[in-house]
């Protein structure tokens, strides 16, 4: 199930975050692993294309560290989740922002950027996604699918 593709442009990463969505389900993890500008917001926007939620719509969460978007008119997903974890001081914030619904997303999906900020509390049941950054517009997109993730 694990794969490795090739991006050439923010756009094709876009349109990649996109194909892999069709996979996701109520209650899917994506855990976001790269660089700064590695392109996991690229990624993101993508999935939240695939639920139909314009690009435009879609923004980084590092201010407002989560970013919630009703889904309630596609179907049994009702809620995706964008969390940015680079600005977390300690892992114990996401507790006070409501970690369990996001780390446990019983309706939604939830996608992490910086989940190295909160290693010790996330679910062994996800999806890793790993963008590495090969030249300026070059990347490497690894997915790694838990046993049962
Ligand atoms: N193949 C590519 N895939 C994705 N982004 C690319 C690619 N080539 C160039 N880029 C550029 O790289 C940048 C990626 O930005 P993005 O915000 O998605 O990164 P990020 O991983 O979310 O960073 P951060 O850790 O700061 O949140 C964008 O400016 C985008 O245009
Ligand atoms: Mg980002």
């Amino acid at each position: 199930m694990d794969q490795e593709v090739i991006s050439r442009s923010a756009a094709e990463t876009v349109a990649l975050g996109k194909e892999f969505a069709a996979e996701l389900h109520s209650g899917s993890l994506v855990l976001l692993r790269g660089e700064l500008g590695a392109g996991k917001t690229q990624f993101t926007k993508g999935i939240a294309e695939y639920f139909g939620l314009h690009d435009h719509e879609i923004s980084s969460p590092t201010y407002a560290l989560v970013n919630e978007y009703d889904l309630s008119s596609s179907g049994s997903i009702s809620k995706l989740y964008h969390l940015d974890c680079y600005r977390f001081e300690k892992p114990e914030e996401l507790i006070e922002l409501g970690a369990r619904e996001y780390l446990y997303p019983t309706h939604g999906i939830t996608v992490i950027e910086w989940p190295e900020r909160i290693e010790a509390y996330l679910p062994k049941k996800r999806i890793e996604v790993m963008i590495e950054i090969l030249s300026q517009n070059v990347r490497k997109i690894s997915l790694f699918y838990s046993a049962n993730g």
